[in-house]
């Protein structure tokens, strides 16, 4: 069997991974919003069971609407629930005509410049990958970086003309807010879109195997833009919206950057304090989990990162994820993939692995799922019986549970980003054994090391300043859902 057949087969839910935990609205070769009356049932169940555990970024919401007797409760959860149902039916109404007009507009302009479909897919898809380039710019000069150095051979201090070398680059879709970085740091972007050519590839094969690929990949856009699970359930997207080919497309292009960027600023600022530098001593292989890993951005970042910390040692990178589509985008990158349910726990036990064989577990914009009781214990489990050295974690919120209840635990929490405009628990380290790190060791005042980062100003904080300063309208992160 091809790899890409096994691909195509997976797509529908492999039959070797983990029990298929129902899953909203069900999958596989049903359309997208066609079947929600028959499946509301299904979703109704899920959305309370979820209510609670998967939710936490809209507790306020909830909270609201769930107060009064128990009575009164279940009834107010019946009632949201088909309020929910409905307005998620809406939204795919919404998407699916809005999807045929998008679609036929796509046509019309493609057709207008080739000879035949095929050719106007193939001009299509050239195009969306030099927009996709264009989110990078190109080097220029840095007029902005001093450019002074001091002379070895002189006494006195000489001005030498150096051509440091910046380009701007954008993780929002509307290029509203510009990002800088050196020329070291478009090298790796280069190389994640080099990266991003091949996911495409493999994402178009599985959008051509839904059927009308304008069509798929129009409805893709709009659920990503519309996120009905978000309007609906207070999640951003289901595990049927996460194995939609299109939406995959469009999370590939629109998040690629802000995931490889930020994971490579998390594993900056985890080199400073001190966490790898075994590894430069050692030949010993490195193992990496990646947990709910989705298309492999931070395996990706985490191998391009050790290329140059610890070039000598060998990396085992595998992403899990309880969507199983994505395993054709992580294998195509080069990692294995397993299908599995964070919620069953016995990471270990999954990777066939046993105590102390396990180095890292790393965690991006995948809490808002599971910070739960149940999962906070097998984590924590995971750094002491596990002798796991280290949990690394990105993402999006601010103030994050898994801080508190991993604390609560007895774990060590190193929060990476500067605490000094406000808390910000976006990027943190979670160990057992608080020497591991230099600013968290017992008795030890040794600080970080300093660094200067590849992509400054990631994650976004300008907006920290701005509040600072008596309020500012830039939110933090103006332009997450672009
Ligand atoms: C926001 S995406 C993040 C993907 C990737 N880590 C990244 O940063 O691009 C959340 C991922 O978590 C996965 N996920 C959600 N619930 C999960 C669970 N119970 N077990 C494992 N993965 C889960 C989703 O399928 C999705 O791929």
């Amino acid at each position: 069997m091809s790899a890409l057949q096994a691909m195509l087969d997976k797509q529908g839910g492999s039959s070797k991974g983990p029990p298929r935990r129902r899953q909203r609205g069900g999958g596989g070769g049903r359309g997208y919003g066609q079947n929600q009356i028959q499946r509301q049932s299904e979703r109704r169940n899920t959305t309370q069971r979820s209510n609670g555990r998967d939710n936490d970024r809209n507790n306020g919401r909830n909270n609201g609407r769930n107060n009064g007797t128990h009575g009164n409760r279940r009834n107010n959860n019946n009632n949201s629930s088909s309020n929910a149902d409905q307005i998620y039916a809406n939204i795919y109404k919404e998407i699916n005509t809005r999807a045929r007009q998008k679609q036929a507009s796509f046509l019309t302009t493609s057709t207008n410049t080739a000879t035949n479909p095929k050719e106007a897919s193939e001009r299509a898809i050239a195009a969306e990958q030099a927009l996709l380039r264009s989110w990078v710019g190109e080097l220029r000069p840095d007029t902005t970086t001093p450019t002074t150095t001091t002379s070895t051979t002189s006494t006195t201090s000489t001005t030498a003309p150096t051509t440091t070398e910046i380009c701007e680059y954008y993780q929002d879709r509307t290029k509203q807010y510009p990002f800088f970085t050196s020329k070291d740091g478009y090298t790796l972007l280069q190389r994640l879109l080099d990266n991003n050519v091949i996911l495409l590839a493999a994402n178009m094969a599985l959008i051509l195997a839904k059927g009308d690929p304008q069509f798929v990949a129009a409805q893709g856009e709009l659920i990503y833009e519309m996120k009905p699970s978000l309007k609906a359930y207070n999640k951003t997207w289901s595990q049927e919206e996460y194995g939609h080919p299109g939406l995959q497309r469009t999370y590939i292009k629109l998040k690629s950057f802000q995931r490889f960027t930020e994971t490579w600023a998390t594993l900056e600022r985890t080199a400073a304090e001190g966490l790898f530098d075994i590894h430069k001593e050692t030949s010993k292989p490195l193992r990496v989990a990646s947990i709910g890993g989705g298309p492999g951005y931070e395996l990706l970042a985490m191998k391009m990162f050790f290329e140059r910390f610890a070039p000598n040692v060998s990396l085992e990178l595998i992403s899990l994820d309880l969507c199983p589509s994505w395993c054709g985008y992580v294998e195509a990158l080069g990692f294995k993939f397993i299908h599995w349910d964070i919620h069953s726990g016995n990471l270990l036990g999954t990777l066939n692995m046993s105590p102390g064989d396990l180095d890292y577990v790393i965690i991006s914009y995948v809490l808002i799922y599971c910070s739960d009781d149940p999962t906070m214990d097998m984590l924590a489990s995971l750094l002491t019986e596990g002798q796991v050295r280290a949990i690394i974690v990105s993402e999006r919120s601010e103030r994050t549970a898994g801080v508190g209840m991993m604390e609560k635990r007895g774990m060590t929490v190193c929060k990476l980003m500067d605490q000094s405009m406000g808390q910000d628990e976006r990027q943190c380290i979670y160990v057992s054994d608080s020497n591991l790190l230099l600013s968290t060791s017992i008795g030890n005042t040794a600080e970080r090391k300093q660094f200067v980062p590849v992509f400054p100003n990631v994650p976004f904080s300008e907006h920290k300043k701005a509040r600072q300063e008596g309020g500012h309208r830039l939110g933090w992160r103006p332009f997450h859902g672009r």
